[in-house]
């Protein structure tokens, strides 16, 4: 595999057979990694956490669109055919522009793959009382996507969202356990149940928030089912893999996972253990 370090040059990309691309703002995405990684062993996975420029829910279209790219390209270069944006902001506000307008000039045959998408379809299974509340970060809530999809797919189901601006940085930096959380957690909570009393299901709409499980069970009521979308994602993507043998080949089967940051390796190895059930050595990358 070529090294993270080589500057994204105009040359041809990569044909042989690679790893999956899997991309988030920062840690978040590791919870989808994981999950993925649980369902589906076999294959080599490179991920891309954009540590330095996290956390991208506060940043604006045009730069999450932009970095998001940055991102894609590099992991295309390094040799994924299919990268998947384990970042709801990221699929949120650069996914539909990356796979219609970049993708036909970079190269009709690779993919990028979301995680709103496979989320909005679960949950008209989930909820029985059809009032579901959703928590992601702002540029999700304002972006509408997930109004959108849910609207489309499950037209009786009513969404209410909130946005959680204090939940990504807790997290980032360890904060999301300790006392100091429960008031950035609890007001958020109380807001949605004020504002639909017959939500029965609760989106986590970005992928750092189900590290704030522990915390959520304390405050959202025990008989609401809170969603975290890792299992979903996983489950959405082996089943892409089998409606799609001529992506399938094209993934290597070594069963490895590498790491990549624009942090300091040291700074994500050991942050990462929070998300990840195994050590991590990472490697630096410059983006673009
Ligand atoms: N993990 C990302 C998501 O799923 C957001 C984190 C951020 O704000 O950078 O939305």
């Amino acid at each position: 595999m070529p090294s993270p370090a080589s500057p994204p040059v105009s040359s041809p990309l990569p044909q042989a057979p690679g790893p999956v691309g899997v991309f988030d703002s920062g840690y978040g995405g590791l919870t989808v990694l994981r999950d993925v990684r649980a369902l589906l062993p076999q294959y080599d996975y490179l991920y891309l956490g954009d540590n330095a420029r996290a956390p991208y829910g506060t940043r604006s279209f045009e730069l999450v669109y932009q970095f998001t790219l940055q991102a894609v390209l590099r992991l295309f270069r390094l040799g994924c055919h299919l990268v998947i944006l384990a970042c709801n902001t990221a699929s949120a506000k650069a996914l539909r522009s990356i796979q219609q307008t970049d993708l036909p000039s970079v190269d009709p045959s690779r993919r990028v793959l979301g995680v709103v998408r496979p989320t909005a379809e679960i949950v008209g299974t989930l909820t029985r009382s059809r009032h579901v509340g959703l928590f992601a970060t702002p540029g999700t809530v304002r972006s509408s996507t997930y109004d959108i999809e849910i609207s489309r797919l499950h037209p009786d189901i009513r969404l209410t969202s909130l946005p959680c601006p204090m939940w990504v940085p807790l997290v980032e930096n360890g904060e999301h356990l300790g006392p100091g959380a429960d008031y950035f957690v609890r007001q958020p909570v109380r807001e949605l149940f004020r504002l639909d009393p017959l939500v029965d299901t609760l989106l986590l709409g970005c992928t750092h928030y189900p590290l704030l499980l522990p915390k959520l069970r304390q405050f959202v009521p025990r008989e609401v089912t809170i969603v975290s979308q890792g299992t979903y994602v996983a489950s959405s993507l082996a089943a892409y893999l089998r409606r799609h043998p001529d992506m399938e080949v094209r993934l290597t089967r070594g069963g490895t996972a590498r790491f990549l940051t624009t942090e300091r390796p040291s700074v994500f190895d050991v942050a990462s253990a929070a998300f990840l059930d195994q050590p991590v050595t990472s490697e630096h990358v410059t983006l673009p």
